[in-house]
């Protein structure tokens, strides 16, 4: 089992330079199998959860050559099924990303129905419902999505919840439909934006994203393509709460502040100061923050994905703080491994009462998912004594070198795979 072992009482100092953002990744890799011509992508994260996506399309005779750790060249010509496997899709949920791609560029798609972080109940219904209005039939067999159509078509489509894998998944079959599509209460997040961008660098015709109605008029085929993947939000947003949480000064750069802003507003509430550059964010940590409430909400509202960060911060904010989870009812379940560590929490339903302490005390814990697990790793650095964080690959599944770069800020963390590098840890570092 791979672990991370942590002293903490390091202030995090010096600058750290954030990568590409995961969730805009996984749509943008699903997109570049939609034409035959090469398509280069490049500030790609190099995480689990992105390779996986890569082995999914090699899986179905996609190309996927490496140009270097953070570009790929992928040719979706040779693509020769529209059946994707079980085994690479069950690793992560944004392989449904393949429906609509392979629904828009062949009419046809056979999904494993997905997996991802254990975060609550995560249905597909509004995915299935777009599908359907641009003349899909979908139906369920032997735990995979099959969806069918002869044809396309631009229909007028009112999503039920505002759903960030919905809003680019229809939008991926949408711009190979023919005619005109309009959907409505879309999701705003930077990273629809970015797929969005991506699609119509490929030639298609999408208007609106970024705000709650995408239009698009279809085209009938896509060309290759060179982007850029933006700047990874929740990346830069951790090391901004790890800055805070451990009485830090960090430079967090290679970001875009304006998709920061609902972080950077709820630290300057706490106390913390943020300074704004054009695209870098300094956090300056205070010696106690303040308590305040957040509630997650879709962009730009406070993101779910950086709740555990932000709880953590908060536990060791003085008074008492309110954190109310509106998007995924399952994402408290750091709350018992934080408590082990100290902190003060009451969990009743969605929402979750905070009572600030001084300091964690170091604990052998388990990260349950991806952001809680980073949250769990934040703690560690902010407690007394020495933190074991456990089932680190989740961690991995979206930050690139997490380890290195908080070493690289000065923290005491090393990644370690049994009880002897645990040892060596405690000798090194005395
Ligand atoms: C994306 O998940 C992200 N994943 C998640 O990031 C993120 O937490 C989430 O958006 C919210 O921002 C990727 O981009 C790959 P949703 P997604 O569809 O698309 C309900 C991380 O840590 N819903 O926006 O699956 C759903 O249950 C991950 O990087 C339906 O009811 O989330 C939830 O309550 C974890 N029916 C809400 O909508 C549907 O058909 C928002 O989910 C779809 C969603």
């Amino acid at each position: 089992m791979i672990q991370y072992i942590m002293k903490g009482g390091n202030p995090l100092v010096g600058d750290v330079s954030i990568g590409g953002a995961k969730n805009a990744a996984l749509g943008i890799l699903a997109a570049a199998i939609m034409t035959d011509e090469p398509v280069t992508i490049g500030n790609l994260p190099n995480v689990r959860d992105t390779n996986v996506m890569l082995d999914a399309i090699k899986g179905i005779g996609g190309i996927v050559e490496r140009i270097n750790e953070h570009s790929v060249r992928i040719i979706g010509r040779t693509i020769n099924t529209v059946s994707v496997q079980y085994e690479s899709i069950r690793r992560i949920r944004a392989s449904y990303y393949l429906l609509g791609a392979l629904l828009g560029k062949y009419k046809e798609a056979l999904v494993a129905l997905p997996g991802g972080c254990n975060i609550g109940t995560r249905p597909i219904d509004q995915h299935l419902k777009g599908f359907t209005a641009l003349g899909g039939v979908n139906h369920i067999e032997k735990g995979a999505v099959a969806v069918r159509a002869n044809k396309l078509r631009g229909n007028h489509i009112f999503l039920d919840v505002i759903s960030v894998g919905a809003t680019i998944n229809i939008m991926l079959a949408a711009v190979l439909a023919e005619g005109r599509t309009i959907i409505e209460n879309v999701a705003k997040e930077p990273h629809v934006v970015d797929v969005a961008n991506m699609l119509n660098s490929m030639g298609a015709n999408i208007k609106g994203a970024g705000t709650d109605v995408i239009r698009i008029n279809g085209v009938e085929r896509l060309h290759g393509t060179e982007y850029f993947i933006i700047p990874d939000q929740i990346e830069a947003g951790t090391f901004m709460m790890a800055a805070a949480v451990t009485k830090g000064d960090v430079m967090v750069r290679n970001v875009i502040p304006k998709h920061l802003e609902a972080i950077s507003a709820k630290l300057l509430e706490m106390g913390c100061e943020v300074v704004e550059f054009d695209d870098a964010l300094r956090v300056v940590g205070k010696p106690r923050m303040r308590h305040t409430q957040v509630k997650t909400l879709p962009y730009p509202g406070f993101p779910t994905d950086m709740q555990p960060q932000m709880a953590v911060a908060l536990a060791l904010a003085e008074g008492t703080s309110i954190v109310t989870e509106s998007i995924f009812e399952n994402r408290f379940k750091y709350v018992d491994e934080l408590s082990r560590m100290g902190a003060s929490i009451k969990v009743e339903g969605n929402v979750a009462v905070i009572d600030g302490i001084r300091c964690f005390n170091g604990a052998h814990v388990s990260a349950p998912d991806l952001r809680a697990g980073a949250a769990l790793v934040i703690a560690g650095l902010a407690a007394d004594d020495y933190t074991v964080v456990d089932d680190i690959e989740y961690i991995q599944r979206g930050y690139e070198n997490f380890d290195l770069k908080l070493q690289s800020l000065g923290a005491m963390i090393e990644q370690v795979t049994d009880e002897r590098g645990v040892q060596k840890f405690k000798l090194r570092v005395g």
